[in-house]
């Protein structure tokens, strides 16, 4: 079966007038292949998540590569499968003078569909009583979940939502991943894009991460993570100077970790250390080997937020240097 997304060797310059061009995307390569899954599309701002989405959704025509949408050319077919696609990209518009319900409605007819479809999604992205307000006097968040409302419209077995979290506040984030866990439980496919992984990490279940227009990352979320994510590994000890001198020479970085106020074994020193995930079993055995025995042992896994600057940050001047010289 095709994927449900896919993306093959995309690129996209845009030319200028005037100035330089610009390449958005240099050989994009994107798949989405599960029914349900939630795919991060994630990169830093101008790393070239919009144009990639535009193309999917034949807004704008590759330079080359391919684009497909449950198989078919997004170019040239796009309307073969736009039945099947609800997508929201940058601003939503809609008018700011009627109601969101009425806006909904102007849209199911459009579509051809019952009006019930508008209650049916209205249950969905919860405006919770605020359906008759005009669609201007809404918050950010509002108007975000009423786009989404419209997208979910056709029941679209697919859903692109480019960056549907943007400036909304820690609260909103929340509401919009509860948003998008409910839409991905009932089967539907969801691309969503930000240029924050923390906002969404928590409801993908698989990512591509970009930088300047490539993929530096994809996957599960959990082999990302595997890959790329650190954890802490804390370990108690009645030494804890020496625990920090010899793991720090076995080149893992560890420091002191304070013990909560009055929490039990308090005589007992606590030491963490920063370590990549795959390396975690090392830790005890480098102690073990110095004559180290610890009281206590655990895991916490950090975010994948680290990891995620790390693939995407552009070069420091320092690590220029270093190719510099050994180049
Ligand atoms: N219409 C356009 N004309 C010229 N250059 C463009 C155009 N649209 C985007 N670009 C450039 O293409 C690059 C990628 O932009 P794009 O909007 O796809 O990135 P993005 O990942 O969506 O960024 P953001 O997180 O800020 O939304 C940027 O350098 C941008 O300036
Ligand atoms: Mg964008």
């Amino acid at each position: 079966m095709a994927p449900i997304v896919e993306a093959v060797d995309l690129k996209k310059t845009y030319r200028r007038r005037r100035g330089v061009d610009v390449q958005a995307l240099g050989g994009l390569e994107l798949a989405v292949g599960e029914p349900g899954a939630v795919h991060g599309f994630l990169g830093p701002n101008g790393s070239g998540k919009t144009t990639a989405i535009r193309c999917l959704l034949g807004l704008i025509r590759p330079t080359s590569g391919q684009v497909r949408l449950f198989g078919v050319d997004s170019t040239t077919g796009f309307h073969q499968v736009a039945h099947r696609v609800g997508a929201i990209v940058e601003n939503p518009k809609m008018f700011p003078n009627f109601s969101g319900r009425k806006n909904l409605s102007l849209l199911a007819r459009i579509y051809k569909l019952p009006s019930r479809e508008v209650d049916r999604v209205l249950e969905i992205v919860k405006l919770d009583g605020r359906e008759g307000d005009t669609f201007g006097s809404y918050s950010l968040g509002m108007r975000q979940r009423l786009a989404i409302a419209g997208a979910l419209l056709k029941d679209p077995e697919l859903l692109i939502l480019d960056e549907p979290a943007n400036g909304l506040d820690p609260a909103g984030i929340a509401e919009m991943r509860d948003l998008i866990r409910s839409v991905a439980a009932q089967g539907t496919t969801i691309l969503v894009s930000s240029h924050q992984l923390n906002e969404i990490e928590q409801v993908c279940t698989e990512a591509t991460i970009i930088f300047n227009g490539l993929v530096v990352e994809s996957g599960s979320l959990d082999a990302i993570r595997a890959r790329h994510g650190a954890v802490d590994v804390i370990v108690g000890t009645d030494q804890p100077e020496r625990a920090i001198e010899v793991l720090s020479a076995a080149g893992m970085p560890a420091g002191h970790r304070n013990r909560p106020s009055g929490g039990e074994g308090a005589a007992i020193g606590l030491v963490t250390v920063d370590v990549p995930a795959a390396d975690a079993a090392r830790v005890t055995k480098v102690l073990a080997d110095s004559g180290l025995y610890l009281s206590e042992l655990r895991v916490e896994a950090s975010t994948l937020e680290d990891a995620f600057f790390r693939l995407t940050a552009p070069p420091s001047p320092t690590a220029v240097d270093r190719i510099g010289v050994t180049a």
